[in-house]
């Protein structure tokens, strides 16, 4: 059976890879106790130990606004920490998936494809595009997967997820205020986890992949459709990105198309409304 191994373990994106190529792959977790990206010998003593076929690479530093103030650490993990296990990979003749972001674009159009050229506004992307860019030096064989806006049922390292925050925040009677002005496309981790393994298993050409829920919307209209399928009626304020809490650049539009997917003949996801739907009725079921 064919070994993946799986860094970040306790993240929500791992969460339901594990789950998902769990059932014709052997597993390994690795957590950031068994060995720290950013850490060279840690990474390469752990993965030749397990000699995996297939490594996920998910651990990341994207708390956006503390990468801002830390940029050695961004750089640390998202980056020297990227090429570290990407290297290893080489060496022992595994393919490396690397989680990428839809934040390494400047959000100047209206949607961006595998081609187009980053230009990050904030250290959190300039951090995974270097990751990104060194990988290609390190190991040929890659899939880099750029995605955004995740929510998936296991707890995100950086605590709530953007639904389970709102639904927080309405639980606690707060008044919630959401920007209308930057859109995405939202995206269930269990549906990219599926996507993920669907490339692995078909495959395809290494090289760079967006693998999104399909569709795009503001903060603001993805908020709605959380309150909405939740049956909550919250106060619910739309507010410009100038005037919300973010201290930092983030792009306007941020939604990614894949051209690539296409070539290789993979469907793209379903829309993020259906995913969001499914997600809320396993995360009642909690
Ligand atoms: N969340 C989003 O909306 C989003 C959007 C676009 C792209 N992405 C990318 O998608 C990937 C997965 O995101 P996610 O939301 O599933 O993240 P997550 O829940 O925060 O999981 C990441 C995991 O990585 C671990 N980790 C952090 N630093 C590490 C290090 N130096 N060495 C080893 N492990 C480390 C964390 O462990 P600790 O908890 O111990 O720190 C955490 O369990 C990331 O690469 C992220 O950049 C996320």
């Amino acid at each position: 059976m064919r070994k993946v191994l799986i860094i970040g373990a306790n993240g929500q994106l791992a969460f339901d890879l594990i789950k998902i190529f769990g059932d014709s792959y052997e597993i390994i977790k690795s957590v950031r106790s068994d060995f720290d990206v950013a850490d060279k010998m840690a990474a390469e003593n752990f993965i030749k130990n397990c000699a995996p076929d297939v490594i996920i690479n998910t651990a990341a530093y994207h708390k956006t606004e503390e990468c801002e103030l830390n940029p050695e650490k961004s750089f640390a993990v998202n980056a020297i920490g990227a090429f570290n296990v990407a290297k290893v990979a080489k060496e022992i003749g595994a393919k490396v998936i690397f989680i990428s972001t839809d934040y390494v674009f400047d959000g100047t159009k209206e949607y961006f494809v595998e081609s187009d050229i980053p230009n990050p506004l904030n250290v959190y992307g300039v951090s995974k595009l270097a990751g990104e860019n060194l990988i290609k030096i390190a190991n040929e064989d890659y899939y880099i997967i750029r995605t955004s806006w995740l929510f998936g049922i296991h707890k995100s390292g950086k605590g709530n997820n953007f639904v389970t925050l709102m639904l927080e925040k309405e639980k606690n009677g707060e008044n919630i205020k959401v920007v209308d002005d930057q859109f995405g496309s939202p995206t269930y981790t269990y549906d990219l986890a599926l996507k993920i393994k669907e490339l692995v298993d078909k495959n395809v050409l290494p090289g760079m992949y967006h693998i999104t829920n399909s569709g795009s919307c503001s903060w603001h209209e993805f908020t709605q459709k959380i309150f909405e399928l939740s049956n909550l009626k919250p106060n619910l304020e739309q507010v410009k990105s100038a005037d919300g809490p973010s201290k930092i650049k983030r792009p306007k539009y941020s939604v990614l198309i894949s051209e690539n997917m296409k070539k290789q003949g993979i469907e793209s996801l379903r829309p993020w409304q259906e995913a969001l739907g499914d997600f809320m009725l396993e995360y009642n079921k909690k």
